[in-house]
């Protein structure tokens, strides 16, 4: 079976700043709370930390060499605001908006398109000691940062995305705290939630500014499957969409919070002042979909003996991180995607699999990798043939890199990475993505 993709479809690679760039202590960067909480023990596995990483920030003229040797056209990486404001809401840092200003230099030089997301979870952590997310004035703050940053690279880059995953932000950050700051409280989580969204319609605003700006946000993406035809499943999965899904996308979408989360965890709201809902459904450009697997739903409390109807099973065999390979599932949230919320752009923005393969006389066959995102892409070509609007695709990662909680035991590159030197070895699964790339297209 053939599979080609439009003219002009988009072949990228994503990374995050505190995952690649190590360099924590120069050139004026400031402490990040992903800094505080991986140097505390017992939060990441094996005490990783990202003070070094993929050591991107001296190596991005090599990186950026790799990517064009991939035949890739975009690149999607984060800004780290510890570096353009090193206390959050004080100076700005011109070294570090310089150096972003060449890696974007670099990337158009090799007429790699930047697509830059400007918070991917390294909050400064003098704004964490302010209060953090849960604080309206860091919504201030990274309006003030966000706007120093487009007045530096606003000349040459037109493709924006605000925040990355604000449920993994307000979730994982603060109710149940594995990641950074570590909190574990479900109405602070909720308050986040809500700055971190209107954080992200307040730089819509900004960018608005020049009409060649194409601007998202990026959403961490699934489907929630009953376990079972059972009601009480039905009704699980349901609350567990609300909660992770249209939390995010009905307010965006103007239609204001789900009343079931609210009443469930008893929100106050008292974070909700009048006029965010409106600024937080600033109209966008696109969305980028952050697509992993789907999630199976069960009723807790019921028992073996009540359930009732066929019993959705996991399928194959999950990667690395446990996660069911399910890419039927990237179908349905793009479809969802266009026909619950009528967006008429959208890029997977992350999608890939955690394998670890180690090199074998300077070769790594990791057919199970390519095999996943050569699943996806079909799904992504399905979607493209029934009129779903999906314009580019990033795989994640560029990389091997600082995988958050799971420290550098989880591998997602599609270049290997020896953490001992700093080697990059291209794996199997990133020559047969760059032929994808090549002929816009593959066969299978
Ligand atoms: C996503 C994150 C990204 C990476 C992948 C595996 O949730 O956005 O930084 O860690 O998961």
């Amino acid at each position: 079976m053939e599979y080609r993709f439009p003219e002009g479809f988009v072949w990228g690679s994503a990374t995050a700043s505190y995952q690649v760039e190590g360099a924590v202590g120069e050139d004026g960067r400031g402490q990040s709370i992903w800094d505080t909480f991986s140097h505390t023990p017992g939060k990441v596995l094996n005490g990783d930390t990202g003070d070094i990483a993929c050591d991107h920030y001296h190596r991005w003229q090599d990186d950026i060499e790799l990517m064009k040797s991939l035949n890739l056209n975009a690149y999607r990486f984060s800004i780290a605001w510890p570096r353009i404001v090193p206390d959050g809401d004080g100076e700005i840092n011109q070294a570090g908006l310089d150096w972003y200003s060449d890696l974007v230099d670099g990337l158009i030089a090799a007429s790699i398109e930047p697509y830059p997301t400007l918070y991917h979870w390294d909050l400064p952590q003098a704004m964490q000691d302010k209060g953090g997310w849960r604080s309206r004035s860091t919504v201030d703050a990274f309006e003030r940062y966000a706007e120093a940053v487009i007045s530096k690279l606003g000349d040459r880059v037109t493709n924006w995305w605000t925040i990355n995953e604000p449920w993994v932000i307000s979730v994982n950050g603060h109710e149940s705290g594995e990641h950074a700051p570590g909190h574990a409280d479900p109405i602070e989580a909720l308050d986040v939630s809500h700055h971190v969204m209107l954080a992200h319609g307040r730089v819509v605003n900004l960018l608005r500014r020049d009409p060649r700006n194409r601007v998202g946000i990026v959403l961490d993406q699934t489907v929630y499957h009953p376990r079972s035809q059972h009601p009480a499943d039905l009704a699980a999965a349901a609350y567990e969409d609300a909660k992770r899904i249209r939390w995010y996308l009905d307010p965006l979408t103007g239609r204001g919070y789900p009343r079931e989360v609210i009443d469930t965890i008893g929100w106050g709201e008292a974070v909700v002042l009048p006029g965010d809902l409106e600024t937080i459904a600033e109209p966008i450009d696109c969305i980028g979909v952050n697509f992993y697997c789907r999630q199976i739903a069960e009723a807790t409390e019921l028992s073996d003996e009540v359930r009732r109807g066929p019993i959705v099973e996991m399928h194959g065999t999950p990667t690395e991180m446990g996660w069911e390979v399910s890419p039927e599932a990237l179908y349905e949230v793009l479809d969802r995607l266009r026909s619950e919320y009528g967006f008429e752009s959208m890029f997977v923005t992350e999608n890939g699999a955690s394998y670890t393969v180690p090199p074998v006389d300077g070769e790594i066959h990791d057919e199970n990798r390519r095999h996943y995102i050569e699943l996806h892409l079909e799904q992504v070509a399905r979607a493209i043939a029934d009129g779903i609007p999906v314009d580019g695709y990033f795989v994640w990662s560029l990389i091997d890199n600082f995988e958050w909680a799971h420290g550098y035991s989880q591998r997602f590159g599609i270049v290997h990475v020896d953490f001992d030197d700093q080697t990059r070895l291209v794996k199997d699964s990133g020559t047969w993505f760059a032929t994808v790339a090549a002929a816009n297209g593959f066969v299978a």
